[in-house]
């Protein structure tokens, strides 16, 4: 990534205030590391971690945990929820695409709808595999583009492009994340798709949530005049008000991501 993609990427996710949307993720990340059978001792590396959903589940786990970011502040607030807790993890300032640990340092390493946004995926990708030992197990979640976390990904890049980075929408498919571990480097590849329900009182509720605290919408609507901004508005409420389930009060939103698991090829 050059100088000024790296700035803009943190420039993002450093505005507003993500950890208020980021904690309804918490549930994937519980499930991910259950799945990866994280373990007392596993040296465990979360990539794109923000403010440690992921890190804190692992942690919970008794893993021995780094949760690396572009994002200081972000971090900084992924301490202090751990202190909170009582629990213990490292932290490391890192791009995803250039990450600053030996080859093989890891048992475990995952990213949840974190390393989507590096620039160059394959390079992230390679980055990935390159830190986790021979034998090591990588997990990744990343929305489904159909769902409405891949869909709200789309329509900021649309309102935004300047903004928009990585190819995240990729990395929720099948055929995307095979293409990016596709040389036999990543051994039992399992794929499943989980849902997360998002709620909000309201729709208007839920837009002001993401107008107020999630980076690429807050710097979206910062950046766009009066047309703009009522676009995204309208455009940003049709996608939920029509994606809620079942009756009021509130809305009640099904949002599918995919979820891979793998081991290094020793
Ligand atoms: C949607 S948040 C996910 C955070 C966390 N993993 C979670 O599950 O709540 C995306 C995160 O990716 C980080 N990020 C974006 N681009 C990155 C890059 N190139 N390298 C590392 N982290 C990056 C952001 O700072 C942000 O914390």
């Amino acid at each position: 990534m050059t100088a000024s993609t790296v700035a803009r990427s943190r420039e993002v996710w450093a505005a507003g205030d993500y950890q208020k949307v980021g904690v309804r993720l918490v549930l994937a990340s519980e499930h991910l590391v259950a799945d990866l059978g994280v373990r007392p001792g596993d040296r465990l590396l979360d990539v794109g971690g923000g403010t440690g959903n992921t890190a804190l589940a692992a942690a919970r786990r008794d893993a021995d945990v780094v949760c690396s970011d572009l994002v200081p502040e972000l971090l900084e607030y992924a301490v202090r929820r751990a202190e909170v807790e009582g629990l213990a993890i490292g932290t490391e300032v890192a791009d995803a695409a250039e990450l600053p640990f030996p080859d093989a340092s890891f048992d475990v390493v995952v990213s949840t709808f974190g390393v989507v946004f590096a620039a160059d995926p394959e390079q992230a990708a390679r980055e990935l595999l390159r830190v986790l030992r021979p034998g090591g197990r990588l997990g990744l979640t990343a929305w489904r583009p159909d769902a409405p976390g891949g869909r709200l990904l789309a329509l900021v890049a649309r309102h935004d492009p300047e903004h928009a980075s990585g190819d995240p929408l990729r990395w929720g498919t099948q055929d995307g994340v095979d293409g990016l571990f596709g040389r036999g480097e990543l051994r039992q590849v399992r794929h499943s798709e989980r849902t997360v329900e998002f709620t909000a009182p309201s729709v208007a509720a839920q837009w002001q949530r993401y107008r107020d605290w999630f980076g690429p919408v807050h710097v979206a609507w910062q950046r766009l005049d009066e047309d703009g901004r009522a676009a995204l508005e309208r455009e940003f409420g049709d996608m939920w008000g029509s994606a809620t389930r079942g009756g009021g009060p509130g809305i009640v939103v099904p949002n599918t991501y995919l979820q891979t698991t793998g081991v290094r090829a020793a």
